[in-house]
Formats: structure tokens, sequence, C-alpha cells
């Protein structure tokens, strides 16, 4: 697991994976995150229109924000990649590991548009993103936990393919469950994890550290009585 400590190629970042405007704020102003990814689903949630969504958000994240796809055809990909690309320079436009997806990302890649290559579950599916071009490409290790398959040991040969090619697209170790996710994927070379908002605020917590503040207020409160 350590494996890779001593190379020093990567420098963990982390993403929020949310649509929610108000967990996008709150998340980018706590200072950690240095992007976001949003999928339909999470867009569905809220009810609003894509377009001004994203829009809005490109007033809060000042880092990479990856935006999807919906249609499935090669053209269909391409029209929407490129209106949705024209809405700030930081959108990432968001395809599916497919066919079509891989001939759109290529296209993109021409003409400066930087994709995320979505719903990895292979090493190889990861491999035919690098190699049409994606600038990300999101392995979804959770996914894989509950069908019963290791999501992390996919992340981890991905992480080393990319290394012993020297492949410059990034990993984004994504559908994170936990904080031990978190952990793993950057101790195994994944450029970046997309956290849920959930996950996230759970990874400031440690018991020891609520009872240590108290006890410091607690003195503290002696030293003023
Ligand atoms: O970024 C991918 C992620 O949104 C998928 O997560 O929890 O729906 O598997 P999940």
């Amino acid at each position: 697991m350590n494996k890779r400590y001593d190379i020093g190629v990567n420098e963990v970042e982390f993403f929020l994976d949310s649509a929610n405007l108000e967990e996008i704020t709150q998340a980018w102003n706590m200072g950690v995150i240095a992007g976001l990814t949003t999928n339909p689903t999470l867009v569905a949630k809220e009810g609003k229109d894509f377009h001004t969504l994203l829009h809005t958000i490109t007033g809060i994240v000042d880092g990479p924000i990856s935006a999807e796809v919906i249609a499935l055809d090669h053209e269909g990909m391409l029209g929407e990649a490129r209106v949705l690309a024209g809405i700030n320079p930081n959108i990432v436009v968001k395809i599916p590991m497919t066919e079509a997806g891989l001939r759109t990302v290529k296209v993109l890649a021409e003409e400066g548009i930087k994709t995320n290559v979505t719903l990895v579950f292979t090493p190889v599916q990861a491999l035919l993103a690098a190699r049409a071009g994606a600038a990300y490409v999101s392995p979804f290790l959770g996914r894989l936990d509950d069908i019963g398959e290791n999501g992390l040991k996919v992340v981890e040969e991905i992480c080393d393919i990319f290394v012993v090619h020297d492949i410059e697209t990034k990993v984004i170790a994504a559908s994170i469950r936990n904080p031990y996710h978190v952990l793993e994927a950057a101790k195994l070379g994944s450029h970046y994890a997309t956290i849920p908002f959930s996950v996230l605020r759970q990874l400031f917590k440690h018991p020891l550290t609520e009872a240590g503040i108290q006890r410091f207020l607690d003195d503290w409160k002696k030293l003023e009585a």
C-alpha cells in the first residue's frame, strides 16, 4: 500500500461530488476542495435548470467543474459538450465510458476541451479513455464494492498502469462512500478523490479532537474564574 510514497509524483486533491448550492458554497469556503464533480442524478435532485445551475456554480468554485452530457450518440454528446464547455473555461465535460463516448473524447481533446470519462469500472476502460485523450478518468469504487468487488483494487491498478506508462490522464477516485475510501485512494496514488458532502464533513471529525477542545476550554475557564 505504501509503494509510491517515495516516488512523490502525485499530490492528492479533493473535489466535492454534489450539485447542491448550499453544500458547494459551504465546502468551497472550507478551503479544502480544488473543484467539483456532478452527475445527472445529483443535478436532477436539485430540480433546477442545468445550465443556469452551472453558471451559478462557476461563480462559487474556482477550479475544475465536471458536468455530464446526457446524449449517448457521438453527435449528440459532441453538441452538448461544446455548449457545456462554452459556459466557463473551468467546465470539464463528463462523458460516459462507451465507444461513442471515447470517439467524442478524442474530438473534444483535439478542440482543447477537457473531459472526464465516467462510469469506469476496469483498468482497461481507464486505459482506453486515456488513449482517447481524456484529462480525467473516474473509477466508481463504491459501486464496485456494492456488488462485492474491490473498488480500491481497481483504483490501485489504474494508478499503477498510469505511472508505468507515464500517462498524464488524472485519476479521480469516485463513488466514495466513507473516509476509509478517501485515505486509501490517497495512499494508492489517486490524483483526486471526489467526495460527497456528508463524507467530507466526516473527514474533519475525531472524538479526541472534540474532547481535546472541550478540555482546553474547561481549563481556560478555570484561569478566568
Ligand atoms: O462521481 C461519481 C459519483 O457521483 C457516484 O457516486 O454514490 O452514486 O455511486 P454514487
